[in-house]
């Protein structure tokens, strides 16, 4: 049987009929779990691991996945035993960590408004480092340390005000964003750093924002975060590791990001023209790890010709999918199993009492009630942005591997969406 792949979704595949992940008929799991179902690959997932790998071959280099693309224990146990570490912004994803036996000492703590607790708790279980996003966190984790008896180990954010020519909502690194430490400001945030006793300064890092499809702001932040680097040093402050942070984009609806290994051949190349390839490297990529390794699987559950628009309402919906109600985005929809001729134009919707509940506007598909529909690139940023809203039990997920498929997250009940309230 002849297998035709989809364009940028490894693993993904329509052998005759019918769509397979890995070795998988997703038609069956659909049946034996239900919809809406959230399918990843564990191929697809290393491979794109393994691109970086490629790309820091015979390099000093830690890969710290951003866990908030997809959070679920199972995917954080399989980049662990991949070697990865994680960068995490909650003291909700570091008990993930530790839950799905992640190394502490591989994790890197991210984001502007870190609290007491969570900086206690990161302390006692021996993360790699605090990315600090402001002064006043400098002295508010200093503080926490000392009365530890501890030194946090800590590397500043700094904002390289590059235009990473993206969606606004997930642009990071321009200086209108709340993230990291204005470009000016950061030399004097070091030197503050370096005298406060309950902190180790060990890197510095940025991240200008996600799902980025070109090379020219990684190499315009590069420049700039080592123009820092050299400043700082040339304070009497070393920086063991520098971090560039995640971003690199992938393929929704044909576009066409560098791939990872070619894209940190260019960039090891201006490291080492520049006298740092020998440094201590670290990278944080989320969605480029997972989101084309997912798909979401769900039923036609009626068809609703209309004057102005044709509607075909499934069972997925913004809780489940919350990237286009979020930001337009787009995710490609496609049948199961393909039915013979033409069909009509519908905007794919959900069951959620919102007009922003839509999942695909104007797509050409021949469907009927009863049909099974996959989403398409939905392993980064679905599942761990799902909610409750309506009460809606959070889908269930399957890992594959092979011809196997593993149940990694139950679906929720209603039961389960309720269990932490109380009646008067
Ligand atoms: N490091 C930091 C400090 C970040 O803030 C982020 C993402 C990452 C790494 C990982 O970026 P990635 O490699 O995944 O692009 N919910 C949005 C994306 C939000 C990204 C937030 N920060 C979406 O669905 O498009």
């Amino acid at each position: 049987m002849t297998a035709q792949q989809l364009p940028g979704q490894p693993q993904l595949a329509y052998r005759g009929n019918e769509l397979f992940l890995e070795d998988v008929r997703l038609a069956d799991l659909a049946h034996q779990y239900g919809t809406p179902l959230f399918v990843y690959s564990k191929a697809a997932m290393l491979a794109a691991l393994a691109a970086y790998q490629r790309g820091f071959a015979g390099r000093k280099a830690q890969i710290c996945y951003a866990m908030k693309a997809n959070s679920s224990l199972a995917v954080l146990q399989l980049f662990a035993r991949a070697g990865c570490g994680f960068d995490i912004v909650s003291g909700g994803e570091l008990e993930r960590v530790l839950a799905a036996g992640g190394d502490a000492a591989k994790v890197i703590f991210s984001g502007v408004g870190k609290t007491r607790a969570e900086m206690r708790r990161a302390l006692q279980a021996g993360i790699g480092c605090f990315n600090v996003e402001s002064e006043a966190e400098l002295d508010v984790l200093n503080e926490v340390a000392l009365s530890l008896g501890q030194r946090a180990p800590v590397s500043i954010r700094v904002n390289p005000n590059v235009d990473a020519k993206t969606h606004p909502y997930i642009s990071t690194g321009l200086k209108g964003n709340k993230f990291g430490i204005a470009h000016e400001r950061t030399l004097a945030t070091y030197q503050r750093a370096a005298a406060l006793s309950g902190l180790k300064v060990v890197g510095i890092d940025c991240h200008i924002g996600s799902q980025i499809t070109q090379e020219s702001p990684y190499l315009d932040a590069m420049d700039r975060v080592l123009d820092l680097v050299q400043a700082i040093e040339a304070a009497g402050i070393t920086l063991h590791h520098i971090d560039f942070g995640g971003g690199l984009g992938i393929d929704y609806n044909g576009d066409t990001p560098p791939p990872a290994d070619a894209l940190w051949r260019k960039l090891l190349a201006k490291l080492d023209a520049r006298g740092y390839g020998e440094r201590q490297l670290m990278i944080e990529p989320g969605r480029s790890l997972v989101g084309n390794a997912g798909v979401c699987l769900t039923e036609v559950l009626y068809l609703k010709p209309g004057e102005q628009k044709n509607f075909c309402i499934v069972d997925a919906a913004m809780n489940d999918l919350p990237r286009p109600a979020m930001y337009e985005a787009y995710h490609q929809i496609v049948p199961l199993a393909p039915r013979a001729g033409q069909g009509g134009t519908w905007d794919v919707v959900g069951p959620v009492c919102e007009s922003g509940d839509w999942l695909g506007r104007d797509r050409a598909l021949n469907v009927q009630t009863g049909d099974l529909l996959a989403v398409l690139s939905a392993g980064a940023y679905c599942m761990s942005m799902a909610s409750n809203y309506n009460t809606r039990g959070r889908a269930a997920e399957i890992l594959v591997d092979g011809t196997q498929a593993h149940l990694i997250r139950r679906r929720e009940s209603a039961a389960d969406t309720f269990a932490q309230e109380t009646l008067l």
